[in-house]
Order: C-alpha cells, then structure tokens, then sequence
C-alpha cells in the first residue's frame, strides 16, 4: 500500500478503519480467553473426573481424574483409555458407554480401573457426546466411588457374618417389636416347630402356653429391661405341637433405652436338662441318705461290740484277774515258780484289761457320749501326745458345748483321721487343735508344723481319708478345707453351720 499517493481524507479514514477493526479483534481475543479460563477453572475445580477422548486418545483430562489414576497427564495423554480399566471390566464398559452415547441409557454405570500403582479403584462414569475442535469426541464425567462400594460390601458381608451366626446359634433367637416378631432364626423350627416365615408378624404369644402367662413374661421382661440391659430367666413355653416346655430365654432391649418395646430374645429348650438335674439332684439326696444311714450303722455297730467286748470281755477278765489275786495269796511259800508264774499271768491280764479298754475306746470313744465332744477332743489330743510323742496343744472355746450325738461324732471322727494323717504323713513335731463354738458355727482347726500337703493330696479321688471327712461335713452341711500353711504344715479346717 502507498501511503504517500493518499489524501489525508483517505489516510484519516483508513487509521480509522483500522483502529475499528483492531479493537473488535482485541475485545474477541479477550473475551475468549476469559471463557476458556472459565471451563479450565470449572474442570480443575470440579470434584468430578473430566476427560475428553477423541479418536481413541484422551484430549483433556483434569486434575481429579489425574489424581484417582495416578498417572501424570503427559503420560495419559498417550496411553489408549480403555487400557485403564480392569481388563474383565473392558467390554461391559465399553457397551454401557455406547449405550449411553446412543441415548439408550440414562444411568451412571460403574467399572474398576487399575491405577499406576496396580490398586483397584471403582469409578461411576456418565459419557456424553460432544463437537470438539470441530469434530466429534466424548466427554466423559466420572467420581470415585471405591469408598462407598467398600463400604457396602462390608455391610454386606457384616450382615451376611450376622446372619449365618444366628443361624448357626442353637438357640431360637427372636426380634420383637411392641411383641410382634419381626425376625426369627432358622433355630425357631428346631426348638418350637414353627417355620421363622409362619412366625415373622405373628404375636409372640403364639409360644407361650397361655395369654395370661404371655402377658406375664412380658411384663417381667420390660420392667427388667427399662434399667438393665439383658434379662435372663426360666419360663414354660409350647411347642407347635401342643407339648409344654421349659426354657432358658434370655432378652436384651435393642439400643441404648427400652424404645418401642424392640428386644430380642433367646430360647434355649432346658426341659431334658431340668429333668436330668431333678434327677441328679434327687439321686445326690438319696445317697447322702444313705449315706447317713450307713454312718450311724456303723457307729451303733461300733457301740454294739464295744459294749459287748467290754461287758462280756472285760467282766470275765476281771474276774480271771481276782481269781490269779486269789490263786497268788494261796501259793505256798516255797513254790517260788509258781508264785512267779501266777504274778506274770496277773501282769498279762491287766495288759489285756488295758488293750480291751483302749478297742473299746476307740470302737465307741465312751466319754464322747458321757462328757461330750469338747472334752473327748482334749482326751483324743492328750492320748495322741501320749501315743506319737508329738507335742499336741488343744483349746476349746465352746459356749454350749452341747451338739447333736450324730454331730459330735462326726466332729470327733474328722479329728482323729486328721490325727491319724499327722502321724502318718506329716512329720511334724508340734500340733494345735481349736474348737471354736459360736451361734452360728461349730468349728474345728488343726495345724501342724510338718512337710505340708499338695492340692493333688487333697484333692485326689484315691485320697479316701480326704473324701471320707469330706463326707461327713456335708452330712451337717458343712465344708473341710484343707490348706498348706507358711512357713511349713498343714491346716485342716472344718466348718459346720449350727442353725
Ligand atoms: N497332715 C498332713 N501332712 C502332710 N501330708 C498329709 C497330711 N494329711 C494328709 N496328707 C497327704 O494326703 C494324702 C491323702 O490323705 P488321706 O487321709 O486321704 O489318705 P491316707 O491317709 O494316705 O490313707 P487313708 O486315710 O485312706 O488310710 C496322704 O496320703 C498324705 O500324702
Ligand atoms: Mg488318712
């Protein structure tokens, strides 16, 4: 262009054109800058992944979506989309995505990918078709969804666990909501023949052997359940088939307050249990009977021949003493054999007098019935000092001192297999024997400082001593400890309830 052949009109004219021209360029390049700064702005700020894919490769890709695959952009830039996805997840993608290109499908649909670092993420993905740099492309809007899908399947499986457990529970395990039942385990049909589906939305009476005894339990159970958390009790139910039942149910409001009458509740059918503990508990009974029967037997057999050996026995050696007294005066002086003979049958006499008194003794201990138990203790604890040589201290501090006859044998028979124990096993040197009487109890401790006793000894089903003095405390309701004392002995104390 010569500018120099131009009128000054013209060149006025032409700065003017010019100038119009440049500042409608300078007003487009500025608003497009601005708009494409608004979307760059709206994909990088959107909590949704954005890519657009055309011919196969991504053309854009924000940040978010960047950050749930993990690869930097450059290198998605380059890598083939489908590539991404976990490769079982590949064609069900890809149909979803045309089917949703198409207009036939409207919903989200959901695939895993796998990120760099090989982690499985689950994307919920939109795919929309759009014109991009003038020809067709994809945009495609995605979230990661891994969290949630992770939660779901948790609960999912969390209520799978819950469901087998209580199917695997023996006990039937019922949900009720103001009484009606609105859950029931597989056990329902082994404990009370109905099917969970014939229960679920009955009313729970329908277990129960009457209303009355419906309403009952209901009641203890929500009065129970309003300030505790569980209630176990015993209570008769009925089975489908008419017959009754007892059993053990257990309930337990559901939350934090009893809301709407929502417990559950655990039935255990005890009938053959109970049965067998009456059974058992019957039969324990009959045998403590008998037991005592078979004790005072024995001890009025004891009495029996005590008494005859000492009124047959020791009459007639009383006698046959008298006689060798008589015989003895009549010796003549000189028969100096015979004088020594009949002296050393009247020696062997009084020794057999001794023996007699001491079976009788010991067969029916005599001043156990003439002077009762607390002086027969500190008679047996000075006779055993006598017999052992092991020093033996007693201390009676009884305020009555009066016990039942069966009683105070029993007593006294525990005290000598102790003392027989001591002798025997124990080595020791020292024993202390207390009898203590209060209004309550009757109690008898005997310590000795010997070498001790293991729980084996005491508890050992051979321990025939142990189990016999056992016995006999339980008779009267009362217990023997047996313990190893510091620093070395045995202590074995018995307690017997006096009321
Ligand atoms: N005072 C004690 N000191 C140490 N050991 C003891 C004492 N008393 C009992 N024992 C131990 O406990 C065991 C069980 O005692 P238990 O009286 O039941 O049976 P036993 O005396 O051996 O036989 P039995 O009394 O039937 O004739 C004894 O064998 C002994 O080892
Ligand atoms: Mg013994």
């Amino acid at each position: 262009m010569n500018l120099e052949k131009k009128t000054k009109k013209e060149l006025i004219d032409l700065v003017t054109s010019l100038q119009k021209r440049l500042s409608v360029q300078e007003h487009t390049k500025l608003h497009v800058t601005s708009e494409k700064d608004l979307y760059k702005i709206l994909a990088y700020s959107s909590q949704v992944g954005c890519y657009i894919m055309q011919d196969g490769q991504f053309q854009f890709i924000n940040s978010h979506f960047l950050d749930y695959t993990g690869y930097p952009e450059k290198k998605l830039l380059k890598m083939s989309p489908p590539s991404l996805i976990l490769p079982e997840d590949r064609r069900r993608t890809a149909k979803n995505a045309i089917m949703m290109l198409k207009g036939q499908r409207f919903s989200p649909y959901e695939f895993r990918i796998v990120t760099k670092d090989g982690r499985i993420k689950w994307i919920m993905e939109t795919a929309i078709s759009i014109t991009f740099k003038e020809r067709r492309a994809i945009l495609g809007n995605s979230m990661d969804i891994t969290e949630r899908k992770e939660a779901g399947r948790r609960l999912e499986e969390l209520e799978a666990l819950e469901s087998s457990i209580l199917d695997a529970i023996p006990q039937a395990v019922v949900g009720l909501h103001e009484r009606r039942i609105n859950f029931a385990n597989h056990a329902v049909k082994m404990i009370f023949g109905w099917h969970r589906e014939e229960l679920i939305g009955k009313s729970i009476r329908l277990i129960y052997r009457n209303e009355e005894e419906a309403d009952k339990i209901g009641e203890i159970f929500y009065k129970k359940l309003e300030h505790q958390r569980t209630y176990e009790t015993e209570f008769p139910c009925r089975h489908k088939d008419g017959r009754e039942m007892l059993c053990r149910m257990k309930a337990s409001r559901i939350g934090e307050k009893l809301r709407e009458k929502r417990v559950v509740v655990t039935y255990e059918d005890i009938t053959q249990e109970k049965k067998a503990q009456e059974e058992l508990e019957r039969s324990r009974e009959e045998l403590r009977n008998l037991s005592i029967h078979l004790q005072s037997v024995r001890e009025e057999e004891c009495a029996r021949v005590a008494r005859k050996i000492h009124d047959e026995l020791g009459q007639s050696l009383t006698a046959l003493q008298m006689d060798l007294s008589w015989l003895l005066n009549r010796v003549p002086s000189g028969s100096k054999a015979i004088r020594e003979k009949t002296q050393s049958m009247s020696g062997l006499v009084d020794a057999t007098i001794e023996s007699v008194h001491n079976i009788t003794t010991e067969l029916r201990p005599s001043l156990l019935d003439d002077l009762g138990l607390p002086a027969a203790i500190e008679w047996q604890a000075a006779d055993f000092q006598k017999r052992s040589g092991i020093r033996c201290q007693a201390k009676i501090q009884c305020v009555k001192g009066a016990f039942d006859k069966q009683l105070a044998t029993a007593v006294f028979r525990i005290f000598q297999e102790t003392l027989t124990n001591i002798a025997r096993h124990a080595k020791a040197t020292l024993c202390k024997v207390t009898l203590t009487e209060t209004e309550k109890e009757l109690c008898l401790d005997v310590t000795d400082n010997g070498i001790g006793i293991t729980q084996w000894q005491v508890d050992s089903p051979r321990s025939f001593g142990m189990i016999g003095m056992r016995e006999r405390a339980h008779l009267w309701c009362g217990n023997v400890q047996v313990q190893n004392i510091k620093p070395s002995g045995t202590t074995v104390r018995v307690l017997i309830p006096l009321q």
